[in-house]
């Protein structure tokens, strides 16, 4: 099974991917934890630099192409061996990020972006779990965390404001989704995520 997490800065993706790897282990499953931009050694190094400098550094045309390079470096050695193997992989952001970042928010680009990913992706998750909250929340706790990855969040509340609204246009469209309100303690949406995807890996 294949489960991608998403949503704005901030909203507790990376904590509750973690959290979900840890109590699926528990119960006995093979799980493959990785993130976007990065999962391997190469994408990780595109992961610098396209989260590092200045917000206008890249285009968002560049952008699509840089993600979508890490992308399928990631797929190639990380996330098709594990689904192969029979591995549950838990993907902190994946090819809807670049649908949301890159395809909607400076400029319509959705279709260079859908063209691109259908030439050299070309899978969807099984299961896509949309982190949804108030973005003024989100960048202040993505704020308080130490690190030189700030150049989307310096985009400002704004830009994420428009992120927000796109993810839930694709929630919309999309069945693989479920949306989770992030809003909420860290344990009691740890204990909605593993209870849907429990029930999701026995069905
Ligand atoms: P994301 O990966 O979506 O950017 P993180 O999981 O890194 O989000 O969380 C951002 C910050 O907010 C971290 O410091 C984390 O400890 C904190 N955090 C995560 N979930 C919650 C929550 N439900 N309530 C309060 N703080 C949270
Ligand atoms: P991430 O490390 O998940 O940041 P955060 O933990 O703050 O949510 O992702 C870093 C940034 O990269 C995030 O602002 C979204 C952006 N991004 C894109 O713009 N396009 C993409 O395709 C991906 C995967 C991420």
């Amino acid at each position: 099974m294949f489960i991608s997490f998403e949503g704005i800065d901030g909203s507790g993706k990376s904590t509750q991917a973690r959290l979900l790897a840890e109590a699926l282990q528990a119960l006995g499953h093979e799980v493959v934890h990785t993130r976007e931009p990065g999962g391997s050694p190469g994408a990780e190094e595109i992961r610098s630099l396209v989260l590092e400098g200045d917000p206008d550094r890249w285009s968002a045309e560049t952008e699509i192409l840089l993600f979508t390079a890490a992308r399928r470096d990631h797929l190639e050695k990380t996330i098709r061996p594990a689904i192969a193997a029979g591995k549950v992989v838990i993907c902190d952001r994946f090819a809807d990020s670049t649908r949301v970042f890159q395809g909607v928010t400076r400029g319509d680009l959705q279709d260079k972006v859908n063209r691109l990913h259908n030439e050299m992706i070309g899978i969807e998750p099984d299961l896509t779990l949309l982190f949804d909250m108030d973005p003024a929340i989100g960048l202040a706790r993505a704020k308080g965390r130490q690190t030189s990855e700030e150049r989307f969040e310096d985009f400002g509340q704004d830009f994420q404001e428009k992120c927000r609204a796109a993810f839930l246009d694709l929630a919309k469209a999309h069945d693989r989704f479920t949306v989770i309100d992030a809003g909420r303690e860290i344990e009691v949406v740890a204990k909605e995520v593993l209870t849907l995807v429990a029930g999701q890996l026995s069905s």
